[in-house]
């Protein structure tokens, strides 16, 4: 660990603090200023077999699926090509039709989750071409793929993941600049991301700087027993990601949910005993999310809301939490933080063993 791991501090904590070091080594020598461009040479693609792929398939396991998630979200916004994710548990059993213009893209820490691994060897079978995002080099997933991007995360020994997670968002960033420069993203477009990418570990520092504000608002969730994460468009998927940390380390039932969705059914829920972490960017949906804040709000459910600075969220009792701005696309990693605290310190103030949570392993590599 570059700040070294302090007597009794747990690696959870230690790997969220290097997350802005961990983002530096995963851009060396990737980015192109000139070009407002990325360099991936493992991918083993060249220009014209990049413009080929007509869809692209992000295929992970619990988080790595949810970040696989956000990493679809920024393919289709910068490279104009259709994208999702599925979880690698799932895909292989539904029988899925395999198409030779699909880029099919592994997600995993460890590189050995079995699912993951899997759904790679059967792609394959089938004359798909994967690559893989792992943080572990000569892993089975890395081997398995016909090229990838390395994470450089560096050792990740928590179960529940901070710094790979942050990692993958910037190998999907890297990923969906290049592909989109070999397309329709303009010179503007690319170099204004190349900025902003540059300035991501500056801007992980100042919301690690949050703490303290943090730490409070998670003492409070953690007497709560069970919760909603709420998120639309791009911040839906960190509203899973966000349950699932506050989940996995503090065994708290959180539930995410599409904002748009709360009035379909889960609005039932809402009292002074639930309370509602809402991921409340400043883009397009600002105003319905607030509506929906306004909903939750109304019906005396106590909110959180994971925003940033200077959205009007009206005459509402929150607790709010400003992340710091970069690029619109780019904002889903900089929401991701607060929770990653949210959860950390909801543990912590439990008095539970973060780093060991009960029921589970750092990776899964029996199905
Ligand atoms: C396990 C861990 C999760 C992790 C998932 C995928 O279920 O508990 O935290 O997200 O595996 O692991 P991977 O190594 O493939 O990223």
């Amino acid at each position: 660990y570059e700040h070294g791991l302090e007597d009794g501090e747990s690696r959870m904590y230690a790997e969220m603090l290097e997350q802005p070091a961990a983002v530096e080594r995963a851009l060396r020598g990737r980015l192109d200023d000139r070009f407002g461009t990325a360099h991936l040479g493992g991918l083993n693609l060249d220009a014209r077999e990049l413009r080929a792929i007509r869809r692209v398939k992000m295929l992970g396991c619990g988080s790595a699926y949810y970040v696989g998630q956000m990493g679809a979200a920024l393919v289709e916004e910068l490279a104009r090509i259709p994208a999702d994710a599925e979880a690698a548990s799932e895909f292989r059993y539904r029988d899925p039709v395999i198409e030779p213009d699909t880029l099919y893209v592994a997600v995993s820490q460890s590189g050995e989750t079995i699912d993951t691994l899997l759904a790679v060897e059967e792609i394959r079978r089938k004359g798909g071409r994967v690559i893989g995002l792992v943080n572990v080099v000569g892993s089975a997933i890395a081997r398995a793929c016909d090229g990838g991007i390395y994470l450089h995360a560096g050792p990740e020994i928590a179960v529940a993941s901070t710094k790979a997670l942050t990692n993958m968002y910037v190998a999907f960033a890297l990923l969906a600049l290049q592909l989109g420069r070999v397309r329709d993203l303009s010179i503007a477009d690319g170099k204004r991301l190349v900025n902003a990418l540059q300035e991501l570990p500056a801007k992980l520092e100042q919301v690690l700087k949050l703490e303290d504000e943090i730490a409070e608002i998670a003492a409070d969730l953690a007497q709560c027993d069970s919760m909603f994460f709420v998120g639309r468009v791009r911040g839906y998927p960190v509203a899973r990601e966000g349950a699932q940390k506050l989940k996995e380390i503090s065994y708290r039932h959180a539930e995410a949910y599409q904002t748009s969705e709360l009035k379909h059914g889960p609005l039932a829920l809402i009292s002074p005993e639930v309370p509602t972490v809402a991921i409340v960017p400043d883009d397009e949906l600002t105003e319905r999310n607030v509506a929906a804040l306004h909903e939750i709000a109304a019906r005396g459910g106590p909110l959180v809301v994971v925003t940033h600075d200077g959205v009007d969220l009206g005459a509402l009792d929150v607790r709010r939490i400003d992340v710091p701005r970069l690029e619109r696309e780019l904002d889903p990693i900089l929401l991701t933080i607060p929770l990653q605290l949210l959860a950390f310190h909801a543990a912590e103030s439990l008095g539970l063993d973060i780093d060991k949570p009960r029921n589970l392993a750092k990776s899964v590599t029996v199905e």
